[in-house]
């Protein structure tokens, strides 16, 4: 595995580039958006594709480069379930494993900084974005912050991590970059608390600051945006209406571009073909999969989970000389809320 940590000094970020040797893929944590250019010059050096960009938790100190490496990159997006930011391409729940080549990232759960909070956790190491920092913890005093919930989060599931496990915070304002569970049970100040109400005490009188760029970078990182500001995919984008006039018709054929652990969990269009979004390239090419259904007579209409993977497909397919498609806007997500039919994978 390739690991790089780097940092932003404006806002004290760490941001997590993590390379898999074996596919040549990459994923990127917490990315600052002034430094964009650096993650894809480095990408670039290291000879690994960006197929994945997350984010811990919806960020008031920076904006996230998310939006940007996805219209240059054509990378996920990811979050937990809970953010609110608009375009997400793809949402996990707590415990859900992140597909990435045959290195397991799994997602915890971890309100209390903000109620949108996750940590990633993988083999020996631990992303902890803003709920566990080097001898400190993220406050709770703004973006749906609760000191209890952290409590519980820090205590009942980092903690209970293995003493080893390496800790990669979100931040550092005192040039520490990495520590370990065992260190912060020990040596953390606001660990050394023996319930909830003592660490809600501790928290609850920090009398902090709002972040300088607070009301910025919130408002920015909630409207990442699709790309789809693209006058194309517009023009082919189907509401989940015209989508179902389409298979009551049988005129269409369904592309399904989520992963396989999205279908499991959410269900899929019936009869739809699973074409996953990371593989897409391959299927483009001639001889490939969407490249043969393309010259049949059906439309294809591309779906993924809210609409972002669809958008950036459909344009690679139209780049490619593909007529006949359309993708769903809103995606499954639209879909199952509109009463469109579903089946289990
Ligand atoms: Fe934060």
């Amino acid at each position: 595995m390739i690991f790089r940590q780097l940092f932003d000094g404006l806002s004290g970020t760490y941001t997590y580039i993590l390379g898999n040797q074996g596919t040549g893929e990459a994923l990127i944590i917490d990315p600052v958006l002034e430094k964009a250019e650096r993650y894809i010059q480095l990408l670039d050096e290291l000879g690994l594709k960006l197929v994945k960009a997350l984010d811990t938790h919806l960020h008031a100190d920076h904006i996230t480069a998310l939006g940007v490496l996805r219209d240059r990159l054509g990378c996920v997006t990811v979050m937990g379930r809970q953010s609110a930011v608009d375009m997400v391409s793809m949402r996990l729940d707590d415990g859900e494993a992140i597909e990435f080549g045959d290195i397991p990232l799994r997602a915890i759960h971890t309100p209390g900084h903000t109620d949108c909070s996750y940590c990633f956790l993988m083999a020996d190491r631990v992303f902890t974005g803003d709920t566990l920092l080097i001898r400190g913890t993220g406050r709770t005093d703004f973006q749906n912050g609760d000191a209890i919930a952290g409590y519980h989060s820090i205590f009942g599931k980092l903690l209970t991590l293995p003493g080893g496990t390496l800790v990669y915070p979100g931040h550092d304002y005192k040039g520490d970059t990495v520590s370990t569970i065992a260190e912060e049970k020990a040596h953390n100040p606001r660990l050394q608390v023996s319930n909830a109400g003592e660490y809600a005490a501790i928290m609850d009188n920090l009398h902090l600051p709002d972040p300088k760029m607070m009301d910025v970078a919130v408002a920015t990182n909630l409207i990442i945006g699709a790309s789809v500001s693209d006058p194309l995919v517009e023009k082919n984008a189907l509401c989940v209406a015209e989508a179902r006039r389409c298979m009551e018709k049988d005129e269409a054929v369904f592309i399904d571009l989520r992963e396989a652990s999205e279908q499991r969990k959410a269900g899929v269009i019936p009869g739809s073909i699973h074409a996953p979004y990371a593989e897409l390239s391959g299927h483009i090419q001639p001889g490939g999969m969407l490249r043969a259904l393309a010259a049949g007579a059906k439309t294809m209409i591309l779906y993924c989970a809210y609409g972002e993977r669809s958008a950036l497909a459909l344009r690679a397919l139209k780049d490619a000389g593909m007529e006949n498609v359309r993708h769903l806007r809103g995606g499954f997500d639209a879909w199952s809320r509109d009463g469109g039919p579903t089946a289990g994978r």
